[in-house]
């Protein structure tokens, strides 16, 4: 039997006999859960308040607090869309080269051994998520892993991504000290120190969805270490390379520093965020191997997978990004635009932080700026979170998250106010945190 024939039809053991001629085939569907965050940016939008705040989605908004088309985007937009530019024609299951491998240079470093030794390669993805689930197709189908390990917390689409791609089992390693508002890292090594040989680590490389805090380079090497120790496998997902400290080499250390170590790695890059893209679905999965010779066999299966899900990735965006990448002058308009927003974001979590000390906010509010990236873990409760919501129209997940992009100079004394108020209001409870940590939890 090959393994196409043992795939099981979801009814195949077990389809209800109950069932009548009339009866549809799929009326035992039981509802899935709504996707919070898209649930919540829904009802911001339908909301007819007219101070009302959107925190919700990971995107970068100006100061006016609209979306912000990058101008080095903008420019090249013109440029693919004018005069006889444009080709709607398909591309190749990997998509463009001159994307990927300027990708997989922008991640790794333009010295990176493992490129000069031809044992990297990158493939062009529908976005950062599309690598992942290429990635964790690869993983299992190909290497036949079947653990993985997220932090707790994590980004929600890790928990769908790899067990749709056929991993087994989901195991989550601690990440967020809830009563220190830091990192766990004795935690996180205990854990992975008990994981299996062969798991799967999802590590985020820079700008943690959603705590915002992240391993010092003294803490990845003790990851690194244990790692080695027990042959765990690290899938690096790098959604924010710019974003976290307004630098795209320094974000990119962690990857660059396993990877100098001789780790076999797997990265998913995302130009979601760093290029404002985010509908485009421009994303790069990078692959590092201890030896260049088994890249022809693993790039021909990535090519069937590819084939076998959406045929090819799409062309727009990626013309864009790979205009901006492959052009060392348009690569320093980039840079210098992804300082602005760096700076902005850091700006508004002083100001944030500023306010809420200004009340008399009960509770340490300096984790808002020890945090980075888009996103303040603020520590608020599911109870002060819905306080917001209702009485103040503040969109933010039942988690606490905060879009720190959302707020700007008119906005953030208001939800200032507004976070006082529902502390007053709710005051948190000593272990209100690590009960809702467990909503992450498999
Ligand atoms: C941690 C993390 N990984 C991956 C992604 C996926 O990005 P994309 O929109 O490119 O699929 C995101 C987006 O929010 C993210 O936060």
């Amino acid at each position: 039997m090959d393994a196409s024939s043992q795939m099981i039809y979801p009814y195949e053991n077990g389809h209800p006999d109950v069932r009548t001629g009339d009866d549809s085939l799929f009326s035992t569907v039981e509802p899935a859960p709504p996707v919070e965050i898209f649930a919540l940016h829904k009802a911001f939008h339908e909301d007819n308040f007219t101070v009302k705040v959107d925190l919700t989605i990971g995107a970068y908004r100006d100061e006016e607090g609209r979306p912000w088309v990058l101008p080095v985007v903008r420019k090249i937009e013109e440029e693919i869309t004018s005069g006889n530019n444009i080709s709607h024609e398909y591309l190749g299951q990997l998509g463009l080269e001159e994307l990927s491998h300027a990708a997989t240079k922008l991640l790794l470093g333009n010295d990176n051994i493992a490129l000069k030794q031809g044992r990297a390669f990158g493939v062009q993805t529908v976005g950062g998520t599309g690598a992942l689930r290429v990635g964790a197709d690869f993983l299992v189908k190909c290497a036949k892993l079947k653990i993985f390990y997220m932090a707790d917390p994590c980004w929600p689409s890790h928990h769908l991504v790899f067990p749709y791609a056929g991993f087994a089992i989901c195991r989550i390693y601690r990440y967020w000290h809830s009563m220190k508002k830091c990192l766990d890292i004795e935690g996180l090594l205990e854990d992975l120190r008990a994981a299996p040989q062969g798991s799967v680590v999802i590590l985020h490389v820079c700008a943690h969805n959603p705590t915002g805090i992240d391993p010092s380079k003294d803490q990845w090497i003790r990851i690194a270490d244990v790692m080695e120790e027990r042959h765990l496998f690290p899938f690096f997902d790098c959604a924010y390379q710019g974003i976290a400290s307004g630098d795209l080499e320094k974000d990119a250390w962690p990857v660059r520093y396993f990877a100098s170590r001789g780790f076999e790695l797997l990265c998913a890059q995302s130009f979601s965020k760093n290029m404002g893209l985010y509908s485009e679905r421009v994303g790069n999965l990078t692959l590092v191997f201890k030896d260049p010779k088994v890249i022809p066999n693993v790039r021909s299966h990535i090519t069937m997978m590819i084939r076998g899900n959406y045929c090819n990735p799409p062309r727009h965006g990626a013309g864009i990004a790979t205009r901006i990448l492959n052009d060392p002058k348009l690569i320093d308009d980039w840079k210098n635009q992804i300082k602005t927003i760096a700076i902005r974001i850091k700006r508004m979590r002083w100001a944030l932080r500023t306010k809420l000390q200004e009340l008399g906010t009960p509770g340490n509010w300096d984790h808002i700026t020890r945090q980075i990236g888009m996103f303040c873990y603020s520590g608020l409760t599911e109870k002060q979170v819905k306080f917001l919501i209702q009485q103040y129209h503040i969109y933010l997940p039942t988690a606490g998250r905060i879009n720190i992009c959302g707020l700007n100079d008119k906005n953030v004394e208001y939800v200032a106010r507004a976070i006082n108020e529902a502390v007053l209001t709710y005051p948190s409870e000593e272990n209100d945190n690590q009960n809702r940590r467990r909503i992450f939890s498999p």
